[in-house]
């Protein structure tokens, strides 16, 4: 329990922070990639009918037990969900809530250093009359992709930066620190983003190619297609991507609701911040990369190459067909509208250790921000160093993906089943300036556990190539994508050695290796945090 007196200063200061921990560079990178992948338009209503069954309800969920956690003095996950039970062993589950956190924070804050550096080469004009692959170059030769070990001087130096600029941020608390930045950062974002699209609506048909237009791209994301709502596959992704771009499953919004009052207004507030998140995925960040794009590339180069990379590899040289002088207006709106993305949610991120570490064992602030810098600096050296084995796309996929979904059906069933449902519905309701839906009762008893538990045992299981059909017709032979084929790699030589060589598993399994004991360091200082409880309670 902690004597924390730490609180959020205004409303709308916390309604920008909890959108600016949602909106985030999945919003902008992640989104019009994963729609791109699973045919555009197919995406969209799986999608929406995730945000409805399992976005919303979860936001309602994680408000509230943050609250509910805050009013007895908690403000990690570990213990306000041990407050919820009398079982103790639940609380090993809110490590995940911090464990998730950290290892996202350190690729993510690299990819927010890369936004930064991209800002100030747009700046500087850099870009300026460079083709496509002179484009791609300069970004591999950046983050140093040569084959093999990667020790990119400038990029580490830039992210060493950014680190601190967030934990200086992060020293600073929630009103005197994250709250002003989401206050300046939130607008900007929206200024930049809408300046963007309005570019992309206008230029229409650039001529360059026969379907080069942008608003064939729009055309393609936003035209829904019924026929992938049979299509399990894209219904995982679509679940995915809710989970990222909301950050639930995460940790950080249960964290910065433990700072609200007891009386204030979750539900209402909980809503607000989601569909500002929608309406920045749906709307801007589907705006900008690809049918800016289609229009100077045409939609069949999108489709085989987009990428999460494109941001970096080819949209400045997009930008740059503008011209000289709207090339550098765009490269600084788009890569400091994602930095400003990056950093509201980077800056959520750091919270859950600070409010672990501030209850249990009593440390300032400074301190607490400080060692989660090294931390982070620590966990991020991998990442960055061992870029090309793959270690980077590990530590996404346990800890950006997996945890998520495992946090997440652990509160919904805490929270509807153990807690109770009837609790768990007065506690979203109390102090609401809105009535909340009663079906939203049933949703969350039934349809949200059963939704995420259905996501869950898909991934564990992902039958071969995708293949729904034939494995519910009997063969079920698991994907090497499958949680299961992954842990086993499955398909692949899991030697560590050849010829003397490391190989790419080795890398892989030593960064798994980490993240796990990364999670057994934590779940082994909540053990303790809880034996210190007990004494202080004898006392
Ligand atoms: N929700 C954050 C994002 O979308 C993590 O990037």
């Amino acid at each position: 329990m902690s004597k924390s007196t730490e609180s959020w200063g205004s409303r709308v200061g916390l309604i920008l922070a909890m959108a600016g921990n949602a909106v985030g560079l999945g919003n902008f990178l992640r989104f019009p990639v994963k729609a791109v992948e699973n045919g555009g338009g197919a995406f969209i209503i799986p999608y929406i009918i995730s945000f409805l069954l399992m976005g919303i309800p979860l936001l309602w969920v994680e408000w509230s037990m943050g609250r509910y956690g805050g009013s007895k003095g908690d403000h990690s996950t570990p213990f306000i969900l041990d407050n919820m039970t009398k079982k103790s062993l639940w609380k090993y589950f809110g490590v995940f809530g911090i464990f998730t956190n950290i290892g996202v924070m350190s690729y993510y804050t690299y990819i927010e250093s890369w936004t930064l550096t991209y800002t100030i080469k747009s700046l500087k004009g850099d870009f300026l009359g460079m083709d496509i692959a002179k484009v791609g170059q300069v970004f591999d030769q950046y983050v140093d992709i040569s084959g093999g070990v990667n020790i990119p001087i400038i990029a580490l130096l830039a992210f060493t930066v950014t680190l601190v600029i967030n934990i200086y941020i992060l020293s600073k608390g929630l009103s005197g620190g994250i709250e002003k930045v989401a206050k300046i950062a939130m607008p900007m974002l929206i200024a930049f983003g809408a300046f963007l699209a309005f570019m992309a609506f206008t230029m229409g048909d650039t001529g360059k190619c026969t379907d080069c237009n942008s608003h064939i791209g729009m055309d393609f994301l936003w035209s829904p297609q019924y026929d992938s709502l049979w299509n399990p596959k894209v219904w995982l992704e679509a679940a995915g991507q809710i989970f990222f771009t909301l950050s639930v499953g995460m940790g950080t919004i249960v964290c910065y609701s433990s700072y609200v009052k007891k009386r204030d207004d979750i539900a209402l507030n909980a809503m607000s911040a989601g569909w500002m998140n929608g309406f920045v995925e749906i709307v801007l960040g589907a705006s900008v990369v690809i049918p800016i794009a289609v229009g100077f590339l045409g939609l069949d180069w999108v489709k085989e190459n987009a990428g999460f990379m494109m941001a970096f590899k080819t949209m400045p040289y997009l930008f740059d067909q503008w011209g000289h002088v709207i090339s550098v207006i765009a490269g600084v709106a788009w890569f400091g509208l994602l930095f400003f993305a990056g950093i509201t949610s980077s800056l959520a991120m750091g919270t859950p250790w600070m409010g672990f570490v501030q209850d249990e064992f009593d440390w300032s602030r400074n301190k607490a921000s400080w060692t989660l810098g090294v931390f982070i600096f620590l966990l991020a050296l991998p990442t960055i160093f061992f870029f090309e084995y793959g270690v980077f796309d590990e530590y996404d996929y346990w800890t950006g993906t997996v945890s998520l979904v495992v946090f997440a059906l652990a509160e919904v069933i805490l929270f509807a089943w153990v807690f109770g449902m009837d609790k768990g519905w007065d506690e979203i309701n109390y102090g609401a300036d809105i009535k909340v839906p009663k079906i939203y009762k049933f949703i969350i008893k039934w349809v949200t556990p059963l939704f995420i538990l259905v996501i869950f045992l898909a991934s564990l299981f992902t039958p071969k190539d995708n293949d729904w059909n034939a494995a519910i017709n009997g063969e079920w032979v698991l994907d090497k994508s499958s949680i299961i084929g992954k842990i086993l790699h499955i398909g692949e030589d899991a030697s560590w050695l050849i010829d003397g060589s490391l190989t790419t598993i080795f890398y892989v399994d030593m960064s798994r290796l980490l993240l796990l004991g990364t999670f057994i360091g934590l779940a082994l200082m909540v053990k303790h945090a809880s034996k210190l409880r007990k004494q202080k309670l004898n006392k």
